[in-house]
C-alpha cells in the first residue's frame, strides 16, 4: 500500500464513527499473553492494520508521494565497514568502503540513511574521482542520503567512501545500547543491532532492500576487555593506538541482504560444541550465567544436522553463534551466524524455568536455525513476501521439535497456538492478505502478524500433508539450490513444490495467499444403508457471521476420518467449487464422521446437527483424536461467536470435556471459554459464571494434584500449571487456600515453589489478595536473578483487583525497574479485570506521548494498542477508541485498531444475543 493510501486510512478513521467491530474470543481475562512472555507458541508480533474501508474522502487528501524501492542504477558488491562503539557516551564512528557497480551513468547516488550523519563522502571511481564537491542532500521522510556528484558517474565500477557518525539508540532498533548488570554489580551498557526489518540503515548507509545483496568485511573498534561478534568468524584482532581499545576484523562474509547483519559488543561467558558436521555452535550468555546456555545449546546441536538433512544443504557459515540480549524487542532475530534472543527465549534454569519456557526455547530456537536456510541463504524478493520467511520457519520449527522432542507432542500445539490463531484473526473484516502490497517501514512492521506466521505456516502445513513428506522435502531441496544467495517470490517455491509433487500446487495455494479469509464448510449428510452421502459446501466465514465475500472460492484440501479409522482419512479430495457430493462407503449407522482429519486444513466446519451429535460420544471417549476435539470445540466457539449456533449450546459441549486429559485441548477450551468469561464481567452473573469454571476443571485439578511425580511427562506439568491457574482465577476455594499456604512457604525461604507452578500461585495470590502479597510479589521481584522470574512477577503484578494496587502496577511499568522490552507485558497484565481494563486505556491515552516516543511506532506499540483495546464490550467505548486514534497518529497499528473495534462489535452482540441464556446456564452453578 502506498504513502497516500495509508494517510486516507488515518482521515477516514476521523470521518467515521459508526465502523463496525469483533474480536479475539480467546481474548479477555483468560487469554494467552504474547509469545515471548507466556512460552505460549504464537509468533511474537500479533498484530495488524487498517484496510481502505472509505475513498469519498480522497479528493481532501494532501497528496504525499507514493513509497518508492530505491533505484538500482548502482548497486553495491561489498561493504567494508568499520564501527566504533562508544559504550560510554552512547555514539559510535563509521568508515564505509562500498564497493558499487555503476549500471548507467547517474549523476547521483541514493542509498539509505536513518539518524547518521555523513562526515565525509569520496567517490572513487579509476579515472573518476570526486571529493568534496559532492553533494550530500538527506531525505529524512524516505530515510535515504543521496550523493550528488559534479559529472555522470561512468558505468563500471567505482568505490564509495564515507565516514559517519550516528547514536547507539535506546529504541532497540538499529544499532542500540542495552542495559546489563556486570559481574562486579555495576551497571553498564553493551551495544547490539536489531536492523529487520528496515534498520539497517541506521547503523550505516546502505542499499537497505533484501534483494540488493552484497558481501561484507566488518571490523569492530571496542573497549579491549568486550567480546565483540559478528555474523563471521572472527579474522584478527589487532592492537589499537589506543590501548585500550582492540581491532577486531572478522571474515569477509557470504552474499547477504543488509538485514541480517549484525554486530554485538558486550561481556559474555558462552558455552559450546560442535554439531555432528563440525559446525561451531556457541551459546553467550550473561557473564557468570553459561550454565543457562546448556539448554540451547543442546537444542541447536540436534537442529543444525537436522535441518541439513531436511534440505539436504549443509550450514552455509562457518560457525553459528546464538546470544542472550538484555534489551530485545521481538523475542529472537536470525542474524546471519549470530542469532540474537531474548534472554527468556534462550536462557533455561535448571531449577527456576518452567516447562513452558523449556518448550518456548526449543521452538525459537528451530524457528532461528530454520531461518539460516529459509530467509538467509534463499531471501524474498521484497516484504510483501515475508510470510515465505516467517511462515516457513514457523511451521518447520514444530517439525524440528517434535523430532527432537516427541515428547512435547507439539504439532497438537500447533493446532491451538498458531492454526485456530490464525482462523480468529483472518476472519475479521480488517485481516490481509498473506501476500500483501507494502512499502513504507511502518506497513512493513505491520505485517508481522498472526497472518504472516500463523497463517503461513498453517497453509504449508495443509500443503505438506496434501503433497507429502517426501516430495516436500525433495522440492525444498530444489527451491534452495536454484534459489541459494539470491531473492525468490511466493511463486518460485510454488514452482518447486509443484514440479517434485506433480501437483498443482500453484493454483491450490495461490488462493490461500491472495485471498483473504477463509472458508467455512457446512456439510450435511445422508444415511443409505451402509453408506452415508456428504453434501459439503464452502462459503467465506465472517466472524461476526455476516455474508461477505461471497465470491471467493477456495482450493481446499479435505480430509475425512470416521470412528472406525480415526487417525486416517478414509477420503481424500480437493473441493475447488462451491459444493461438492461425497460417498463414504461401509460405515457403520451410528459412527461419527469428521471433516478435516488432524486439524490440519485451514477452514472451519460447521456440522448437521445429526452428525455434530454423533461426534459427542466421541468427545467424551476421547475416541476423537486430540486435534480433532480441539479443532471441534474451537469451530462451535466461533460459529457462536457469529452468532450461527446459540453460545449456550457450546457451553454444552464443553462440558463433554469433563473426562479430558490432554494439555493442548484443555488449554484451547479455557482459551475459548475466555469469551463467555470476559462477557460476564459486565453482568450480574460473572460469580456464576465462575463457579462454571470451577466445576469444568475441578475434577482434572483434583487428578492431577499439586505436586509433580517423579518423572512425570512434560505436558503432564503444563497441565497442572494450567488447570490450577484457571482454578485459582476463578476463586476455587481449596485452590486458593492451597496457592497462599505455599506462596507463604514461598517468601518465607521454607519451601521453594518449583517453576511449574509459580506462574498459577502468583496471579492467584495477586487476584485473591491485596496490599501485602503485592509488596511480597515487589520483594521477590528485586531478589529474582532469572529474567524468566522477573517476566512471570512483571506479569502477574496486574492480577490485582484493588484500585489503587492497579495504578501502581501501571506506574511501575513506566517506571525505569522495567525494562522498555517488557513494559507493554506489565499493562497487558492489569487488562484481565473490568475495572483494569478501564485503567490500562486511560493510562496509555494519558501517556501516549511517551509511550509514542519510547517505542517509535514498532510492533511493541502495536502490541500495546491490541491488549489495551480489544476487549471492551461498549460502543461508547469503540467510539473513544475511534476518536482518540482520529486524533493520535499509532502508524504501525492502523490495522489493530480496526481489528480492536471489530473485536468490541462482536463482543457487545455477542453478549446482546447470547446474555439472558447464558445468565439461565450458568446459573445452574452457581452454589
Ligand atoms: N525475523 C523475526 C524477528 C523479527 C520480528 C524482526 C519482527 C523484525 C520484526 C524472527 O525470526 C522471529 O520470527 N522471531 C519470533 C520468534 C519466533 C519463534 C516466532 C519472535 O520474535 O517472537
Ligand atoms: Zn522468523
Amino acid at each position: 500500500m502506498t504513502f497516500l493510501s495509508r494517510t486516507l486510512i488515518l482521515v477516514s478513521v476521523t470521518v467515521r464513527n459508526s465502523f463496525q467491530i469483533s474480536s479475539s474470543p480467546k481474548a479477555g481475562c483468560i487469554r494467552a499473553p504474547p509469545y515471548w512472555i507466556s512460552f505460549q507458541k504464537a509468533p511474537v508480533l500479533f498484530q495488524c492494520r487498517a484496510r481502505v474501508f472509505s475513498t469519498n474522502t480522497y479528493s481532501e487528501m494532501p497528496e504525499k508521494k507514493p513509497f518508492e524501492r530505491l533505484p538500482k542504477d548502482v548497486v553495491p558488491v561489498n561493504y567494508a565497514i568499520r564501527l566504533q562503539p562508544y559504550l560510554e557516551k552512547f555514539t559510535f564512528d563509521g568508515v564505509e568502503d562500498i564497493s558499487i557497480q555503476i549500471k548507467k551513468p547517474v549523476k547521483s547516488i541514493i542509498l539509505n540513511c536513518a539518524d547518521i550523519h555523513v562526515k565525509s563522502v569520496k567517490y572513487d571511481g579509476g579515472k573518476q574521482a570526486f571529493g568534496e564537491d559532492i553533494k550530500i542532500t538527506y531525505l529524512k521522510e524516505d530515510e535515504t542520503v543521496s550523493f550528488t556528484f559534479p559529472d555522470e558517474l561512468q558505468t563500471g565500477d567505482g568505490t564509495l567512501k564515507l565516514t559517519f557518525s550516528g547514536e547507539l539508540n535506546d529504541k532497540m532498533k538499529g544499532f542500540y545500547r542495552s542495559k546489563y548488570t556486570s559481574p562486579d554489580g555495576k551497571e553498564r551498557y553493551g551495544a547490539v543491532t536489531q536492523f529487520e526489518a528496515t534498520d539497517a540503515r541506521r547503523a550505516f548507509p546502505c542499499w537497505d532492500e533484501p534483494s540488493v545483496k552484497a558481501t561484507f568485511d566488518v571490523t569492530l573498534v571496542v573497549p579491549k576487555d568486550k567480546v565483540a561478534l559478528s555474523n563471521m568468524p572472527e579474522k584478527s584482532v589487532a592492537a589499537h593506538t589506543d590501548p585500550s581499545w582492540k581491532v577486531v576484523q572478522y571474515e569477509h562474509s557470504p552474499t547477504m541482504s543488509t538485514y541480517l547483519v549484525a554486530f554485538v559488543v558486550g561481556e559474555y561467558d558462552f558455552v559450546e560444541a560442535k554439531d555432528s558436521d563440525g559446525v561451531q555452535v556457541r551459546v553467550y550468555t550473561p557473564a557468570g550465567k553459561s550454565e543457562q546456555g546448556k539448554f540451547a545449546l543442546e537444542v541447536a546441536v540436534k537442529t543444525l544436522p537436522f535441518y541439513k538433512d531436511y534440505f539436504n544443504i549443509a550450514y552455509p557459515l562457518p560457525k553459528i553463534d546464538l546470544i542472550a540480549i538484555a534489551d530485545f524487542a521481538a523475542g529472537a532475530m536470525e542474524n546471519w551466524g549470530l542469532v540474537t534472543y531474548r534472554e527468556t527465549a534462550v536462557l533455561v534454569d535448571p531449577v527456576n524455568s518452567s516447562s513452558a519456557a523449556r518448550q518456548y526455547v526449543a521452538l525459537v530456537v528451530g524457528h532461528e536455525l530454520a531461518h539460516q536456510w529459509f530467509g538467509n541463504l534463499v531471501t524474498m524478493e521484497w516484504w510483501t513476501h515475508l510470510w515465505l520467511n516467517e511462515g516457513f520457519a514457523s511451521w518447520i520449527e514444530y517439525l524440528c521439535v517434535d523430532n527432537c522432542f516427541p515428547e512435547y507432542d507439539i504439532w497438537t500445539q500447533f493446532a491451538s497456538s498458531d492454526f485456530t490463531r490464525a482462523l480468529e484473526l483472518d476472519a475479521l473484516k480488517n485481516s490481509h492478505p498473506i501476500e500483501v502490497p507494502v512499502g513504507h517501514p511502518s506497513e512493513i512492521d505491520e505485517i508481522f502478524d498472526a497472518i504472516s506466521y500463523s497463517k503461513g505456516a498453517s497453509v504449508i502445513r495443509m500443503l505438506h500433508d496434501y503433497i507429502g513428506d517426501k516430495d516436500f522435502k525433495k522440492g525444498m531441496n530444489a527451491y534452495l539450490s536454484k534459489h541459494k544467495y539470491t531473492n525468490t517470490f511466493t511463486e518460485d517455491l510454488w514452482e518447486a513444490l509443484g514440479d517434485a509433487s506433480g501437483k498443482p500446487v500453484q493454483r491450490i495455494m495461490s488462493t490461500w495467499t491472495k485471498q483473504m479469509g477463509f472458508p467455512v464448510l457446512t456439510v450435511t449428510q445422508k444415511v443409505e444403508g451402509q453408506k452415508r452421502i456428504l453434501t459439503i459446501k464452502q462459503k467465506k466465514f465472517c466472524a461476526d457471521g455476516s455474508a461477505q465475500g461471497t465470491e471467493s472460492l477456495w482450493e481446499v484440501p479435505i480430509g475425512i476420518c470416521t470412528a472406525s479409522s480415526p487417525q486416517k482419512s478414509v477420503h481424500r479430495f480437493v473441493l475447488n467449487e462451491k459444493e461438492a457430493t461425497v460417498t463414504i462407503d461401509n460405515i457403520k449407522p451410528n459412527d461419527w464422521i469428521k471433516i478435516n482429519t488432524g486439524a490440519v486444513g485451514f477452514y472451519r466446519t460447521q456440522y448437521s446437527t445429526d452428525m455434530l451429535e454423533a461426534l459427542i460420544p466421541g468427545i467424551k471417549d476421547q475416541t476423537l483424536p486430540p486435534r480433532d476435539r480441539l479443532g471441534l470445540q474451537n469451530d462451535m466457539f466461533a460459529l457462536a461467536r457469529a452468532g450461527t449456533v446459540p453460545l449456550v449450546q457450546v457451553l454444552r459441549l464443553a462440558e463433554a470435556f469433563q473426562n479430558e486429559t490432554n494439555y493442548t485441548v484443555w488449554n484451547d477450551l479455557s482459551m475459548n471459554l475466555g469469551t463467555p468469561l470476559l462477557l460476564s464481567q459486565y453482568t450480574d452473573y460473572y460469580d456464576a459464571a465462575k463457579a462454571f469454571i470451577c466445576k469444568l476443571f475441578g475434577p482434572i485439578g483434583k487428578k492431577l494434584g499439586w505436586d509433580a511425580k517423579d518423572g512425570e511427562p512434560h505436558l503432564d506439568a503444563m497441565l497442572r500449571s494450567l488447570v490450577i491457574g484457571r482454578l485459582g482465577k476463578a476463586g476455587h476455594k481449596a485452590t486458593v487456600e492451597e496457592a497462599k499456604r505455599r506462596f507463604a512457604a514461598h517468601c518465607d525461604g521454607s519451601s521453594t515453589l518449583p517453576a511449574d507452578l509459580r506462574n498459577p500461585v502468583y496471579g492467584t495470590v495477586l487476584k485473591q489478595g491485596g496490599e501485602e502479597e503485592f509488596g511480597q510479589m515487589l520483594k521477590l521481584l528485586k531478589t529474582a536473578d532469572l529474567h524468566e522470574e522477573k517476566v512471570r512477577i512483571l506479569r502477574s503484578l496486574g492480577t490485582v483487583q484493588q484500585e489503587s494496587l492497579i495504578q501502581k502496577t501501571l506506574d511501575f511499568a513506566m517506571s525505569d525497574e522495567v525494562r522498555s522490552q517488557d513494559t507493554v507485558f506489565v499493562i497487558a497484565g492489569v487488562t484481565g479485570s473490568k475495572l483494569g481494563r478501564e485503567m490500562a486505556w486511560k493510562f496509555v491515552k494519558d501517556n501516549w506521548k511517551s509511550l509514542h516516543e519510547r517505542y517509535r511506532g514498532g510492533f511493541l506499540l502495536a502490541r500495546l494498542v491490541k491488549t489495551t483495546t480489544e476487549n471492551f464490550v461498549s460502543e461508547e467505548r469503540a467510539k473513544d477508541i475511534e476518536e482518540f486514534f482520529g486524533e493520535h497518529e499509532a502508524p504501525s497499528a492502523e490495522r489493530t485498531i480496526q481489528q480492536s473495534l471489530e473485536n468490541i462489535s462482536l463482543n457487545r452482540n455477542q453478549l446482546k444475543r447470547d446474555g439472558p441464556a447464558m445468565k439461565e446456564f450458568f446459573s445452574a452453578y452457581h452454589s
